[in-house]
């Protein structure tokens, strides 16, 4: 409680700053949470009357620091900024002419930037579209039509994911949403990624947290368990269903007939159920039906680099950026599906605390991330995955991608730690959370970094 009144007193600070200002500029990352925030803080500053622009970067480090306008605008550094602020204080740019809003590790400076961080008042459950959201709450009670688009970028970055819930202030965010009425909460939903797009079957056998035996990674087993439970594949017009379109009773069945199935392999039913976000001024079996798949939608526009295009979506655009973002999600669902199916073929070197795979330039440095956290619920999750690839546009660098879970942060895994020490012995520079991190580091150097690295997680988990 405590902490939610500095969030709240600081959200009215950065406001205040914010709407003094004669004209912004928005500098964001390029994934969902980024996006959200940009898209969240881009209409609050046009319901303030407040002249802004926006720039999307993929991260913010020397070579893209020229794309932040040398001007007299204050710059609202969102999902971004705390790990750079030695960036910014190179610029010269001066503590008045800066805010920055975040939800990753910071560095110290002597600038005293204006800063409101979630990791500040120990929350680590809040991403930066949420902190973003309090800020544009205080700005003016009319954004909080805008709850939607921050929960979406809540889910986004995996903060509902140990607690199958959002929690604390990302869970007030929910009610914000729920009260304004885009909002709907379903308790006790199945956990499964696709309920409002994918084939029921299909849902089901992607599912992997929790693993189903007999079920998960097995379509056809899965269409003959539906057959067996009774409930029908497809509706009275022959399309595909979708869980979401499921009755109530229908529902209860199959979610009894999977905690059976678990409990029947002597295994938990505890990740089967979760709190599920829908919204419901979005049409049915539509990818922006529900936070997760919404999310997606701004990863493929974002990592595809038309991170203003999933932009437009969030600010309402149901035409050509919509039919465009489309286009990007199948795109980068092949991609996607293609990485997993290369980091496993190919599998990955073990060393005694680390798993790693460098895949060259056969995937861009923008969806490495993403293939990280999908191949290590395949693979032994108590190894830290690193992806390893290399940079279109910077021949001399490598970046790097990392991901772990809960259970091994809880034992005192620090990707964010291990990187940012890791990369500076090799003149690179990495940052990030406890659980995802990334770094740059220079070309030639990768087994030596992977070495360094996994000295640096040896340390952290004996
Ligand atoms: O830059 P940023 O913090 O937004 O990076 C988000 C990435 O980190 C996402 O790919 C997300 O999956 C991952 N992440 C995570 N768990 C968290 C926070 C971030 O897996 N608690
Ligand atoms: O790119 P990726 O999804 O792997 O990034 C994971 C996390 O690490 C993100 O939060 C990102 O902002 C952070 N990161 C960083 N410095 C880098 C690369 C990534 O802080 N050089």
């Amino acid at each position: 409680m405590i902490y939610q009144m500095s969030l709240a007193a600081d959200a009215r600070s950065i406001a205040d700053r914010i709407l003094a200002a004669d004209a912004v500029t928005v500098i964001s990352h390029i994934d969902a949470d980024g996006i959200t925030s940009e898209a969240i803080l881009s209409q609050a500053l046009q319901r303030a009357g407040i002249p802004a622009q926006s720039i999307f970067v993929r991260q913010l480090e020397p070579l893209t620091m020229k794309h932040v306008p040398e001007n007299d605008t204050l710059k609202i550094f969102i999902d971004l900024g705390a790990g750079q602020q030695n960036l910014l204080e190179e610029r010269g740019m001066p503590e008045d002419k800066v805010v920055i809003i975040d939800h990753h590790v910071a560095q110290d400076v002597k600038t005293p930037y204006p800063q409101i961080n979630a990791i500040t008042y120990g929350y680590e459950k809040l991403s930066a579209a949420g902190v973003g959201y309090f800020v544009a709450r205080e700005m003016d009670e009319c954004n909080r039509d805008l709850a939607k688009l921050a929960v979406v970028g809540n889910v986004g970055d995996m903060m509902a994911r140990e607690n199958c819930a959002l929690i604390g202030p990302a869970r007030e965010i929910v009610d914000d949403g729920v009260q304004f009425g885009n909002i709907e909460v379903v308790d006790h939903n199945l956990n499964f990624y696709g309920i409002s797009t994918r084939p029921i079957h299909t849902c089901l056998s992607f599912c992997d947290d929790p693993y189903i035996p007999g079920i998960s990674n097995d379509a056809t087993a899965a269409r003959v368990f539906l057959e067996r439970i009774g409930i029908a594949m497809r509706n009275s017009s022959g399309k595909m269903r979708v869980f979401e379109e499921l009755s109530e009773e229908e529902r209860q069945t199959l979610i009894n007939a999977l905690a059976e199935q678990l409990i029947a392999h002597g295994r938990s039913t505890e990740r089967l159920l979760a709190e599920t976000y829908l919204f419901t001024d979005e049409e049915l079996r539509s990818p922006l039906r529900n936070a997760a798949e919404y999310a997606t939608m701004l990863n493929a526009c974002g990592r595809w680099t038309k991170p203003a295009i999933g932009s437009s979506v969030c600010q309402g655009d149901r035409g050509q950026a919509y039919r465009d973002a489309e286009h990007m999600l199948r795109h980068h669902r092949t991609i996607i599906r293609e990485m997993m199916e290369y980091i496993l073929d190919t599998g990955v070197t073990e060393l005694s605390h680390l798993q790693y795979l460098h895949v060259g330039d056969k995937f861009p440095d923008t969806v490495v991330g993403i293939g990280a956290g999908m191949a290590l619920s395949k693979l032994n999750w108590k190894k830290p995955i690193m992806i390893l690839c290399y940079l279109a546009d910077e021949p001399d660098l490598v970046k790097a991608s990392m991901r772990t879970n809960d259970t091994m942060v809880r034992q005192g895994v620090d990707l964010q730690a291990a990187l940012a020490e890791s990369a500076a012995k090799l003149g690179g520079a990495g940052g990030g959370h406890k659980i995802a991190a990334g770094a740059y580091i220079p070309r030639n150097s990768e087994d030596d970094f992977a070495e360094i690295v996994n000295t640096a997680l040896s340390r952290q988990s004996p």
